[in-house]
């Protein structure tokens, strides 16, 4: 996380104002790929990088944002507020403003700095964390506070209605409300969830490929209308499935020669993946590491085989992970075709195991992976102002 002091110091020096600080972190899906915009189930956490914002009201009419990661300042007026983004990385807190004036909401002109450590275009969800840190600056701005829930939800109608990404709900759910030292099971249907602790002596170990991973990208769609594709055949045979989470494998097995053999495979990542991921939590609960180990594995070969969601970069830093000291569970995280893998390594064993990682890829793919560590983070919330 960056150091709040330094994001005052710079929020103050371009602005000439005193500011209000919110930090929203980024997150790692420990399991359940690609099963939320199904209204299935998800595993994520958060992780200590986290975007942090700084927020001020000014005197006139100007919205103006700041990115110390572009190194570059945008302006809007607040009386004319643009109806679409413009494919830059501004859209993400002007679409948060925007979703907060589409429900009445009059918004006046601020200053906005925003600071991030989360990787960029790695799977760690980088967008969300800038989404709802402005969304609990511009709260403050506006003088209300919504549920978490909801507010993760208008974030990510920012994201689907203005930026034009069509992701699910987990990456702006989990920064908005995790809590320190667990994972979340969140059930994307009606956004009920449970936390299930992570052992003190486990640690997160986000293993980057270097490939680069985007949701605005063509081949998340085609996955998303893929999934979409299987869930129709079956609605038709089975009225009352709106969406896979509804569906079960036995219905792929009747109806999926009905299916074109991608949305079959795909659908049959999904309804496997919801059953893993519940199977997971239930497993992290009970202290059976061992389970959720394999459960990652299936659901990283699942993700890789049957959703074709992978990339051979990650295929290796999963494979490689597995002869190495301490690993638990290893997968693929996130939106998929790049970005990192998430180890649920033994905290003892943790340093050798992301050397000899780092080490081991860089030998097979001549790339040099970023490793990081991290604990499971508390999610989105007020800098302390003292
Ligand atoms: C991205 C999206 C999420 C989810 C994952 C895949 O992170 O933003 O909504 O669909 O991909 O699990």
């Amino acid at each position: 996380m960056i150091a709040a002091e330094k994001v005052r110091a710079m929020h103050r020096e371009r602005y000439k104002s005193d500011c209000a600080l919110f930090v929203a972190p980024g997150r790692v899906n420990i399991i359940g790929e690609h099963t939320d915009y199904a209204e299935g189930f998800v595993m994520p956490a958060a992780i200590e990088f986290a975007t942090t914002a700084a927020i001020s009201p000014r005197a006139d009419n100007t919205i103006a944002i700041y990115s110390e990661n572009f190194v570059e300042e945008r302006g809007f007026d607040s009386n004319a507020l643009p109806k679409r983004g413009s494919g830059h990385w501004s859209d993400y807190p002007m679409g948060v403003a925007v979703i907060f004036a589409g429900q009445g909401h009059k918004i006046p002109g601020f200053s906005l700095t925003i600071v991030s450590d989360v990787p960029l275009g790695s799977g760690l969800s980088s967008s969300a964390a800038i989404e709802v840190a402005t969304a609990l600056a511009l709260q403050w701005l506006l003088g209300f506070e919504l549920p978490r829930p909801k507010l993760a939800r208008l974030c990510q109608r920012a994201e689907n209605e203005f930026v034009g990404a069509n992701c699910g709900i987990m990456d702006q759910f989990i920064s908005a409300n995790a809590k320190e030292g667990c994972a979340l099971l969140l059930d994307c249907r009606d956004l009920s969830f449970r936390m299930a602790h992570i052992p003190d002596n486990v640690e997160l170990v986000i293993a980057n490929t270097m490939v680069r991973h985007s949701v605005a990208g063509g081949e998340y769609k085609t996955r998303r209308a893929e999934v979409e594709e299987a869930c129709a055949v079956i609605t038709k045979h089975r009225p009352e499935v709106k969406f896979l989470r509804d569906a079960t494998l036995e219905d792929l097995a009747k109806w999926g020669s009905e299916m074109s053999p991608n949305a079959l495979k795909r659908g049959r990542h999904v309804v496997s993946e919801c059953l893993r991921t519940v199977a997971a939590a239930d497993a992290l609960e009970a202290g059976d590491l061992k389970k959720v180990g394999r459960l990652m594995a299936e659901a990283h070969t699942s993700y890789s085989k049957d959703f074709e969601g992978s990339c051979e970069e990650a295929d290796i830093m999963v494979e490689l992970a597995q002869g190495l000291p301490g690993l638990i569970g290893a997968r693929l995280t996130g939106g998929g075709f790049g970005g990192c893998t998430i180890n649920l390594v033994e905290k003892a064993h943790a340093p050798e195991f992301m050397a000899k990682l780092k080490e081991l890829y860089k030998a097979k793919t001549g790339i040099v992976p970023e490793i990081h560590c991290s604990r499971a983070a508390g999610g989105a919330r007020a800098v302390d102002q003292g």
